[in-house]
């Protein structure tokens, strides 16, 4: 099997997954998009309404936020893997629960393993303590990247976040270019 066919297969396998509770009440499990070469893999939270309807991540307002910053920095969203620790919408879109959250994961690992990535960027507190420490405050750690075995992770605040409390867009945008910054240094190596 090729890259692209485990790509596949892994989505097939959450399109139909059962390991949790969130499948009774998906519409549509959203399984993440973007290309298998993919330099830049973004890991939100978990699917709201307008994702749960379409099967796509970040569709809805704060995907338009995060594509509107992408476009800041010159990147097209397309150009980018963007997925959620969790891929079913959590009823009312409460919290991710932990065994939602430890359920779900092998796929998100999965998914990193066979993408490669060279900066893995968490959007929110829940995808910060899932992929890189459960101990990470995001007050303290946003916009600071942390370099393992390899790969780059970048935590930012969530663009939801920042759709409430006007004061975060600021702060996302500043870093967004560091985020840039840290990528053209990288391509420069
Ligand atoms: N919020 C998320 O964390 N993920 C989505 O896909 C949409 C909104």
């Amino acid at each position: 099997m090729n890259r692209a066919q485990v790509l596949e297969e892994i989505r097939q396998e959450i399109l139909v997954c059962p390991k949790c509770d969130l499948c009774e009440s998906r519409i549509t499990a959203v399984p993440g998009s973007g290309p298998l070469d993919a330099d830049i893999f973004f890991v939100g939270e978990a699917p709201g309404q307008q994702e749960d309807l379409n099967g796509v991540p970040f569709v809805g307002a704060a995907g338009k936020l995060l594509t509107s910053l992408l476009s800041m920095i010159g990147i097209e969203r397309e150009e980018v893997f963007i997925t959620n620790v969790v891929k079913c919408r959590p009823p009312d879109n409460r919290d991710p629960r932990p065994d939602e959250i430890s359920s779900c994961n092998p796929y998100l690992v999965s998914q990193i393993a066979l993408i490669e990535p060279k900066v893995i960027c968490t959007l929110g507190r829940f995808a910060m303590q899932t992929v890189i420490d459960p101990e990470m405050s995001i007050t303290r750690s946003h916009g600071v990247p942390v370099r393992r075995s390899g790969i780059i992770y970048f935590p930012m605040y969530h663009p939801a976040a920042a759709l409430y409390r006007g004061e975060l867009k600021q702060i996302m945008k500043e870093d967004m270019l560091r985020l840039k910054a840290l990528i053209d240094n990288e391509k420069e190596k």
